[in-house]
């Protein structure tokens, strides 16, 4: 019969990773707590139009992305980011009142229908932040903050962080009208999708991949426009702030201006952090800030700020450093003693195994070398005298111990 394999663009996160990615979650809860953070955890699936009206219905997420059902003639989405969600519990749950700023975090399953690729998947993990209720620039700082202090507790430090401002909707305006006029003798010349989204959205038209238009894109009289500092005096005054404190906090970053991200609720800070150790998919985290979203998903006026990584992106980042070892294993001919011995251990925190099948010694020994970082021996001898040899299994020394003894080796 024809084996069912796993969907593609979807993976099985299987035991011999499973540390790793304990690791990612256990460092996402101490280092966002100390920042004052709470977890959130919110449903998978919500109704469509959060997404169309929240990322944004030009987006390549809500056009192509989205895996969209009915049920009882509702039309639900399983949730492409986090963002969109936590802002709907925020606003449905009245965290408005809550004294600012909010600052909730969450992890967990998202689904694009994108093409798979190395670093690319279809169902995929974030662990993410959002800011509520503050607007000054300190709090886009500290959330970057968050971001890098996050990464450099995961061991990650060969990463650069991208910055921009996109401005308000008014000055954005102005710098929308502009790269259009520019753009336009070459209109017909640019890809299907650019060409869609020359109306639409043309701010993304700075981040199209396709080399046709990127070359279209480096010409000087483009350029200019793309390199011109469009943003207003308001929106200046915040993202110099922002600069200042990033300065004074040695976070080293860059300004791209062709940063543009792809949802449309952004305005003033854009920030993506990328890896030179992955291909073509490097970007670890993407955020920024979003003063008008709470509003337009019917809450009341609130800004902002927020960011989320891809964790499989981050699990190759990290590798297989993590030890995935038992700590204890039980070898011994006498399975009742070897039961007591390893349920003593684990009622003192310590992960402990034994052989359930009684073979033989060596072979109980072979065993506990692969999966375990100490033997605990029972020998004829050391149940008599209520001992145990306890084997270190990468340095091969051992030494006989009290079973009390044997149990403060381990905590
Ligand atoms: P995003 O840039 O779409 O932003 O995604 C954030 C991160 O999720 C990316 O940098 C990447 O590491 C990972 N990621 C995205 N798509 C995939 C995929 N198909 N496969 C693997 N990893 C992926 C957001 O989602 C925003 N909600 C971030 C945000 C929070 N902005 C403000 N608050």
């Amino acid at each position: 019969m024809a084996i069912i394999k796993v969907q593609k663009g979807t993976k099985d996160i299987l035991p011999s990773e499973m540390s790793v990615w304990h690791f990612m979650e256990e460092k996402a809860n101490e280092i966002f707590t100390k920042y004052g953070a709470k977890e959130i955890r919110t449903p998978i699936f919500e109704a469509t139009e959060l997404f169309a009206r929240g990322v944004g219905d030009t987006t390549d997420i809500v056009n192509k992305e989205m895996y969209t059902f009915e049920k009882s003639e509702r039309s639900l989405t399983l949730r492409p980011e986090n963002t969109a969600g936590v802002v709907r519990s925020f606003i449905e749950n009245g965290m408005h009142r809550l004294s600012a700023p909010v600052k909730l975090w969450y992890k967990g399953p998202m689904f694009r229908y994108e093409r798979p690729q190395a670093g690319r998947q279809r169902q995929f993990h974030q662990v993410g932040i959002e800011v509520f209720g503050i607007k000054q620039a300190t709090c886009d700082a500290e959330v970057i903050l968050m971001a890098v202090n996050y990464l450099k507790a995961l061991g990650l430090n060969d990463l650069s962080v991208e910055l921009n401002s996109l401005g308000c909707p008014t000055c954005r305006e102005e710098f929308k009208t502009k790269l259009k006029a520019v753009i336009k003798p070459y209109l017909n010349d640019l890809c299907p999708d650019c060409q869609a989204r020359f109306e639409k959205n043309p701010l993304r038209l700075l981040d199209c991949k396709v080399e046709e238009c990127k070359e279209i894109y480096a010409k000087p009289e483009i350029q200019e426009v793309i390199q011109s500092d469009f943003i207003c005096e308001d929106c200046a005054n915040h993202f110099n702030e922002l600069k200042k404190y990033l300065n004074e906090l040695n976070i080293n970053y860059s300004i791209n201006k062709l940063l543009v991200r792809g949802l449309d609720y952004y305005n003033r800070t854009v920030f993506e952090i990328k890896s030179n150790n992955l291909g073509s998919q490097n970007a670890v985290c993407g955020g920024g800030r979003y003063d008008s979203l709470i509003k337009n998903l019917g809450g009341e006026d609130t800004p902002a700020v927020g960011f989320a990584m891809g964790m499989e992106r981050l699990a190759s980042l990290i590798g297989e450093k993590q030890d995935n070892r038992t700590t204890a294993f039980v070898v011994s001919n006498d399975s009742l003693e070897a039961i007591k011995l390893a349920e003593e251990l684990r009622q003192e925190g310590i992960s402990c195994e034994f052989d359930l099948t009684n073979k033989k010694f060596t072979k109980q020994l072979e065993k506990a070398s692969k999966v375990a970082k100490y033997a605990l021996i029972l020998g004829e001898d050391e149940i008599k005298s209520n001992q145990v040899t306890v084997k270190n299994l990468d340095t091969s020394e051992q030494k006989t111990v009290s079973r009390e003894f044997a149990k403060n080796l381990f905590s």
